[in-house]
């Protein structure tokens, strides 16, 4: 039965403006929006001008470099506004990073120059190494075979490496600061040459007669604009940044997410673009988004990286306001990107690499690693729109182990609140919250909860009251008083987390013990987590299903100013709130919608509402790998489709794409059946069974990548070009990906009706079928792989070594103590490696070293004949780099976690690909081990050769301790 909230719910659904059936025209294009318009006039222009060159130019004799040699400041002028004044500033970090930044000075207003400080984790440090040199036409720093020359006039900045230009700024002479100004009359028309002049030769004239009217067009937009039945004021008038950046020798950019598109970013501008519109980063609650599209969707990572088989060089603009990107090819060998924001100053951060994972990290070094997630974080989630009451969620659970489905996690979405009454229960269907989490937290599972960022204006949420009493919502454009709109709870407010003042009582609403007088949410446990949605912010009647852009936040600024940090700001809020419930801490779990960069440090993010079409399975795999390479690694899609009733083949290999993402939880709308695994015919149901029981037992590969991740910045999925970034076959692949460093090569099948697929392999190395030990090798070439419904193409890259936990259990705690797996599978050297991490998965003391970090190495030995699989500490080798982005203090390999695992066994070693029947298995130095030897296929008479397989049974070695197996 429905609650009556879920009616009241379905009741608004109905209800609502027309605007939340959203569709594409509910959304700007960019000729909708001003400064975008202008931004692309200006690229239109620029290209239909031979002789144009960019008015923005150096003063040579302004150049100062700091005490420290590697920051360099200069004052920059436009021809155009001789009066203006601008500030060039120069940094090179210790890593080799340019940070580019340039600001109007004594400008009417200022701009924001706050985005970096929320995006990034400290304030970098400079070179102490490099030094400026002074030129007559430039200025230039040269390190490590790269220069970075920046011309006085026109103004361009380029990066280049062993004399190749990697990187460049105003190549195209784009720049463009509007500066502030007064509001004027109408100026004079713009004078258009007369008579029958070719169009080039009109646009020739205009620069000749008017350069600024040509530069910035009329005053189209300035202050103020309409789009449907929205006006924003604009009350600062123009303040756009235009600036193309370009990568001369590299032919695929990737980036920039989020968009439903594919990975090496389609063209949007020139000859036969694909899409017609720029990319578009503004967070936007887009209701039944398109499969293909630039359209914004709920984050955005304004960090583009650029690839060839050279090199691969990374941008990352620290802007908050809403971005537009074009982005041309014009040859198979360049990119071109223009980027468009609205406000803010320019602080562009070039990445030199040049390698993939030399980006990343020095994309992790300015904006965090993401955090190592609580270990159950990564089993299965069982979500719906909504599990109605605690009695429902208690016979979902009971269903779930009546089946033998395995599952961590359920989740109550927005129907557990008294009209939405955000922490408030419903009491009526939710009549005994913590005796039902106490029912779902016997067998270690946990819960998450939704919480929005829409308050409910009513005085009896005390919630609502507290921050307005405390005066911490957003406020509407005059500045007074408190911005109300409509959401799920009808008419609200939103807190301003860019006011300090709201933190610490946003954090105190998790406690789970009475307050003093304030209140907390008691009716709650630590085994709780938090789902944050609609943080875009989504407003049903706003313009773009979002905030007016003249609202006013905490220090005045306006919501144009920080619109795509704004949620990064409520999720970082919550977690934080997490961490302070509980006395140790234990690690939160959030999952935000909205996210910008940094966000890869607080938590977890899904790709929205997404349709259970093919398409959309597709292209979630797609952004999956594209967010992960923009640092949000912890992220999947919702499993069945959010939208619609999805037919049990495709709902089966939406479970098979689920459980090989990082995060992998089914959810479904409110309107849609009820599609929980065990209602599924049987022979579906064991395929999903299958599924989940692969996920568990594949934990400890997830969980050794997160690790991994923690450390370096490189992202857990790794697409082609990351694994192989010197093979241009691979450089458009985003079907496929591998699993951290483990060696997993994963296809994920998103077709209707297929038995079989094609994997493309890059390298020499034998590939092994998952689940047959099949022997494919591919070296550049797509190979067919069998997919029925039943199997995912899944593949052991030979040279690695996977740890697994094969029993199957109810839940990812039960399974603590389960002994391991360790599958050998050898490369063409007979030789093979791997790692596993481990820690108590829940709280921080893997900081102080409570961890086991082994590394298992098998290598050939006695001419080669013999095979050795040791297993070796690798936290002891490497403590600075031992986990979550902290080095070790001290770390103690009799440490409290790894004596509480002592006894966890290795149980099976498996060895594929041995040339011939070892005469003995034995422990180095101890007893002959049981083992059987089922000899190689040969490929001959067959498609695929079959490799020899060696199960060495119980070899009775702890995880935690050091040991050999000698195979001779
Ligand atoms: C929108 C979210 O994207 C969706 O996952 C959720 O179920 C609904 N809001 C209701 O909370």
């Amino acid at each position: 039965m429905r609650s009556l909230t879920t009616v009241g719910t379905l009741l608004l659904l109905s209800l609502l403006p027309a605007s939340f059936a959203v569709k594409t025209h509910d959304w700007k294009t960019c000729s909708q929006s001003a400064f975008c318009r202008r931004g692309r006039a200006l690229s239109e222009r620029a290209r239909a001008t031979s002789n144009w060159k960019s008015p923005y130019s150096i003063d040579p004799a302004s150049i100062a470099i700091s005490p420290e040699e590697a920051s360099l400041s200069a004052s920059v002028k436009s021809s155009l506004y001789p009066d203006i004044k601008f500030q060039l500033d120069l940094k090179v970090h210790e890593d080799g990073v340019v940070r580019v930044r340039m600001d109007e000075v004594d400008g009417l207003r200022k701009r924001y120059d706050e985005a970096a400080s929320w995006a990034l984790v400290a304030e970098p440090d400079v070179s102490k190494s490099i030094k400026w040199q002074v030129g007559k036409k430039d200025v230039r720093a040269t390190y490590n075979g790269i220069t970075v020359t920046v011309a006085f006039e026109p103004l361009r900045i380029a990066l280049s490496r062993s004399g190749r230009e990697e990187i460049v700024l105003n190549g195209q002479g784009m720049l463009h600061m509007e500066h502030f100004r007064t509001k004027t009359p109408a100026v004079e028309e713009t004078p258009t040459p007369e008579g029958e002049t070719p169009p080039e030769e009109q646009v020739q004239k205009v620069v000749e007669v008017n350069p600024r009217a040509w530069f910035e067009g009329d005053e189209d937009g300035w202050w103020e604009e309409t789009f449907s039945s929205w006006t924003d004021s604009k009350p600062k008038g123009p303040e756009s940044l235009s600036l193309d950046v370009n990568f001369p020798n590299h032919g695929h950019v990737y980036g920039i997410p989020q968009h439903a598109t594919r990975l090496s970013l389609p063209t949007t501008t020139g000859e036969n673009p694909t899409f017609t519109e720029p990319y578009r980063l503004y967070n936007a609650d887009v209701f039944e988004y398109e499969a293909s599209s630039t359209l914004s969707l709920y984050g955005s990572i304004p960090l583009m990286y650029a690839h060839s088989k050279h090199s691969t060089v990374g941008v990352f603009h620290a802007v908050g306001s809403e971005t537009w990107i074009d982005v041309a090819h014009p040859t198979e060998k360049s990119s071109h990107s223009h980027w468009i924001s609205e406000s803010g100053i320019m602080d562009v951060f070039l990445l030199p690499g040049p390698t993939p994972s030399d980006v990343f990290a020095q994309y992790a070094r300015l904006t965090g690693t993401p955090s190592l997630p609580p270990h159950w974080s990564l089993g299965y989630h069982q979500c719906r729109w909504n599990y109605v009451s605690s009695d429902d969620v208690r016979s979902v659970q009971k269903r779930f182990d009546e089946e033998n489905l395995p599952v961590d996690v359920f989740w109550l979405d927005i129907e557990y609140s008294e009209e939405h009454k955000y922490f408030i229960w419903d009491k009526k269907n939710f009549p005994d919250p913590v005796e039902m989490m106490k029912d779902v937290e016997a067998i270690g599972r946990k819960m998450v909860v939704i919480i929005d960022p829409h308050l409910k204006r009513t005085s009896d949420y005390p919630v609502y009251k507290k921050a307005s009493e405390l005066e911490v919502l957003v406020k509407p454009p005059s500045g007074q008083g408190e911005y109300e709109g409509w959401c799920w709870s009808g008419s609200s407010s939103w807190v301003d987390f860019f006011n300090p003042k709201s933190w610490d009582w946003w954090k105190s609403l998790f406690k789970t013990t009475q307050q003093g007088d304030n209140w907390s949410w008691v009716e709650s446990s630590d085994n709780v987590h938090i789902w944050n949605d609609m943080n875009e912010p989504s407003v049903f009647n706003g313009p773009e299903i979002t905030m007016p852009k003249d609202n006013i936040h905490y220090g005045g600024w306006e919501h144009r100013d920080i619109h795509n940090i704004n949620g990064m700001l409520f999720q970082n809020l919550t977690a934080q709130a997490l961490v302070a419930r509980s006395d140790p801490p234990k690690r939160p779990f959030v999952l935000t919608r909205s996210f910008f960069a940094g966000s890869q440090r607080i938590s977890a993010m899904w790709t929205g509402d997404n349709l259970g079409t093919w398409e959309h399975m597709a292209v979630g795999v797609q952004m999956v790998l594209a967010n992960g390479i923009a640092g949000m690694s912890f992220g999947g899609a919702d499993v069945g489709g959010f939208f619609g009733n999805p037919e049990p083949e495709m709902l089966v290999r939406w479970y098979w794409v689920g459980a090989l993402a990082p995060f992998f939880r089914a959810h479904a709308h409110i309107d849609t059946k009820r599609r929980e695994p065990y209602l599924l015919d049987e022979q579906y149901k064991s395929i999903v069974r299958k599924v989940l029981r692969l996920r568990y037992s594949m934990l400890p590969v997830w969980y050794t990548a997160f690790r991994e991740t923690s450390v370096t910045g490189v992202p857990v999925l790794r697409p082609q070009f990351v694994m192989f970034p010197q093979d241009d076959g691979g450089f458009p692949i985003d079907d496929q990906y591998y699993i951290g460093s483990s060696g997993l090569l994963v296809k994920p099948v998103v077709q209707q009706g297929v038995t079989e697929t094609t994997v493309y392999i890059s390298d020499r190395e034998p590939y092994y079928d998952y689940f047959t030990d099949r022997i494919y090798r591919g070296e550049g070439k797509h190979v067919t792989v069998p997919a029925a419904l039943d199997q995912v193409p899944l593949f052991i890259r030979g040279g690695s070594i996977i740890s697994t936990k094969e029993r199957p259990r109810r839940s990812s705690p039960l399974m603590k103590s389960d002994p391991y797996t360790l599958r050998v599978a050898l490369n063409n050297n007979g030789a093979a490696q791997g790692e596993l991490y481990i820690d108590d998965g829940e709280t921080y003391d893997h900081r102080k070293g409570d961890i086991v970090w082994r590394s298992f190495q098998a290598e050939r030995i006695k001419g080669g004949k013999g095979l050795r699989i040791a297993s070796t500490d690798l936290a002891a080798r490497h403590p600075d780099e031992a986990v979550d982005g902290v080095a070790l203090a001290k770390y103690n390999k009799k440490n409290e976690f790894a004596n509480s695992v002592s006894k966890v066994r290795v149980e099976r070693i498996i060895v594929l690909g041995l040339p011939e029947k070892p005469k003995s298995v034995k422990l180095e130095g101890g007893a002959a081990l049981v083992w059987e030897f089922i000899p190689g296929v040969s490929a001959q008479g067959q498609k695929y050769g079959g490799p020899s397989k060696l199960i060495v049974k119980d070899p009775d070695v702890s995880v935690v301790s050091d040991w050999a197996v000698l195979v001779e």
